[in-house]
């Protein structure tokens, strides 16, 4: 069964794709549709902007389609920059800004600063309504380490960990992360609904 995925992120199309490699569903990228429609993410949660995106590319091709929203959320910042995770320093601002953003906000907060990424995925075939969230917790560190992955990655440690997510293989961020975690959800829900 063909799934589209609604992202225009070519790294989580990577590790959604991963994800789904051996399962009964079969992912197509916007890009393998040669699609780059972008959805205003004008929603107050990560549930409300993960449906926008699956909706808008529902009615364009009337196919089954996921997409995940995904962000920050800083406890002594009062869980930003949540859904703005990815324009919080700005529109059209830089991963290295936002970061610098959040570590000067959090210069007069004591240690340890206690955070967590979450991701909510979700799948829509015109009938069926599925949703799925993950968490990933750690702490934030006052520097950026590292240049694997993206986003908060280099300022992020997950609990149980001593490097950022920065400083990680792809292979082991890709068995903890949010998003491995919601996406796995998903995919089981959607195969309890047709395989089973
Ligand atoms: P969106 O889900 O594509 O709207 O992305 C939201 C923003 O959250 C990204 O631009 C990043 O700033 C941040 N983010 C989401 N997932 C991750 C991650 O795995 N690592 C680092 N930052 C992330």
């Amino acid at each position: 069964m063909k799934i589209i995925f609604a992202s225009q992120n070519q790294g989580k199309v990577n590790e959604v794709k991963n994800i789904f490699n051996n399962s009964p569903f079969e992912i197509i990228s916007l890009y393998d549709l040669g699609n780059n429609i972008d959805v205003d993410e004008t929603g107050k949660t990560f549930s409300e902007n993960a449906w926008l995106k699956v909706k808008s590319v529902f009615d364009i091709y009337n196919e089954p389609t996921i997409a995940d929203d995904s962000g920050l959320i800083i406890d002594q910042l009062d869980g930003r920059p949540g859904v703005i995770s990815a324009r919080y320093a700005g529109e059209k601002c830089t991963y290295e800004e936002n970061n610098l953003k959040v570590i000067k906000e959090l210069s007069s907060f004591p240690e340890p600063h206690k955070a967590k990424f979450v991701s909510t995925a979700v799948y829509y075939d015109g009938k069926n309504k599925i949703e799925a969230v993950g968490e990933l917790h750690g702490i934030i560190i006052k520097e950026q380490r590292g240049t694997m992955g993206f986003g908060y990655d280099p300022i992020f440690i997950p609990d149980g960990y001593n490097i950022t997510v920065g400083e990680m293989d792809l292979e082991i961020k890709n068995k903890i992360s949010h998003r491995a975690r919601s996406f796995n959800l998903l995919k089981q829900k959607l195969i309890t609904l047709f395989v089973d």
